[in-house]
């Protein structure tokens, strides 16, 4: 059990080479030559290249003729620094603002079947602290959303274990949930940032494996597959980088898969992804997390700096929501800080702290799709990074 690969330690050429992308992403504004943000609205009449010829424009079309209404009624909350967190609906500030790539990347949202996908059921339902949709918009939607849904694979039937099909954020930050093998999947998640490099060619970096406090995983020879916009062909991964991959995580305890980093050399603009495994297994050890799984050396700054700035984040890490639980369990952070700090530490990047997931999933003006994002308010996450990043240089020493 000793070997098992921790994430920490051990990947500086997958995290030089994120350092660098994440680098000339952050510096924003590379945007109107930059042949790494075509996106959908960068037409569908075949200027782009190796646009791959059936970009959805039936879809893209439909959804085109709702985009005002549906501003309209939602984007003043579900803009970027909108007041619910979920910035669905892109950067009304970005020179070239992308609600149908914000929208169709977002999780659950385009799903086999439109009725059950959670921009409907979660909009008109009780729990929405927001307005519901008209029922003109509605009815939109759901015609858009079953048009998008005829070029999503459907992988439930396939031999091997398989993510479904899903848009990557790029520039960004993604986490994709593995609940689609089962239960006890839930809440585990392959984490990675994406970017293209060029049309043809999406890197994903630090790739890490997030297993949750109950279950341990055992993943192996995992291959990414490109589905191109429109088609439910799926191309593998060429070169097959990471056939001879295994990777087996305790319980509560992260790691990289393989070398944490895959070069997609078939990829094409507004393609999904789909991640199958030769097999994934959990890994029940008896109900209860490994003790030694990601120990904390410095629980006392933690309990000093950082625990009371996670008091927010307990409001759904604290055991009830499972999902949220199952992602970073802080259900001990009022009774054992000490076992808490270890769950919270599989978020950290020791290496460089501003890049900790922590940090990267609940900034207001970044485009990761976590619920919680301090309401909008910069200043209320900037103190927050401020204490935490005490414990986390702490933790480094
Ligand atoms: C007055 C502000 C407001 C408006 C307007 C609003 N919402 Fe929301 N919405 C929220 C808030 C706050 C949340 C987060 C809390 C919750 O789950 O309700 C949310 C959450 C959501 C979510 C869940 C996102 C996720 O993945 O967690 C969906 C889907 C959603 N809204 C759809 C809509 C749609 C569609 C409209 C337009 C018809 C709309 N909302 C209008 C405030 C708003
Ligand atoms: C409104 C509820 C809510 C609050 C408040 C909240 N989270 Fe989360 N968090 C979730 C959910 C739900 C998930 C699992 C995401 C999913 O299932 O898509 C999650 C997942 C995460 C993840 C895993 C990465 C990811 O994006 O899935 C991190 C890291 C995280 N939360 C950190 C925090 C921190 C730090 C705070 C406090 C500053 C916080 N969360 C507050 C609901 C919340």
């Amino acid at each position: 059990m000793s070997t098992l690969p921790r994430f920490h330690f051990g990947f500086p050429a997958a995290l030089l080479v994120a350092g660098m992308l994440v680098a000339s992403s952050e510096t924003g504004c590379a945007t109107e030559e930059s042949p790494l943000l075509l996106s959908s609205s960068s037409t569908s009449t075949g200027s782009g290249g190796e646009g791959g010829g059936t970009t959805s424009t039936a879809a893209k079309n439909l959804f085109d003729a709702l985009e005002p209404t549906l501003i309209k009624e939602c984007g003043a909350c579900h803009q970027k620094g909108g007041a619910a967190d979920t910035p669905f609906l892109g950067d009304p500030d970005a020179p070239k603002p992308d609600a149908y790539a914000a929208m169709t990347s977002w999780p659950g949202f385009v799903v086999q079947t439109a009725a059950k996908s959670r921009l409907l059921t979660h909009s008109k339902s009780v729990e929405h602290k927001g307005t519901k949709p008209s029922d003109e918009l509605a009815a939109a939607l759901e015609t858009w959303l079953t048009e998008e849904a005829k070029s999503v694979k459907d992988v439930s039937q396939e031999q091997k274990p398989t993510i479904p099909p899903f848009k990557p954020i790029l520039s960004g930050f993604n986490a994709v949930y593995l609940g689609a093998l089962g239960a006890e999947f839930e809440g585990m998640a392959v984490t990675f940032l994406a970017e293209e490099l060029t049309p043809s060619t999406l890197a994903l970096t630090e790739i890490e494996v997030h297993p949750t406090s109950n279950f341990g995983v055992k993943l192996t020879h995992p291959l990414f597959t490109v589905y191109a916009a429109g088609s439910t062909n799926g191309a593998p991964d060429p070169v097959d980088s990471f056939s001879n991959v295994t990777l087996e995580l305790a319980a509560g305890q992260a790691g990289l898969l393989g070398p944490g980093l895959v070069v997609l050399t078939n990829w094409k603009p507004n393609a999904r992804l789909s991640l199958a495994f030769e097999a994934a297994v959990a890994i029940d050890p008896n109900g209860a997390a490994d003790p030694n799984a990601m120990p904390c050396k410095a629980s006392e700054s933690f309990s000093l700096n950082a625990a009371p700035s996670f008091v927010p984040c307990f409001a759904c890490h604290n055991g009830k929501d499972s999902s949220a639980n199952g992602a970073v369990d802080m259900s001990k952070l009022m009774s054992d800080p000490g076992a808490a700090c270890g769950q919270i530490l599989n978020r950290v990047n020791l290496i460089s702290p501003a890049k900790s997931q922590l940090f990267v999933t609940t900034n207001p003006s970044g485009s990761a799709t976590h619920p919680f994002k301090f309401g909008g308010k910069a200043a209320t996450y900037n103190a927050f990074k401020t204490s935490v990043t005490l414990w986390i240089n702490d933790e480094a020493k």
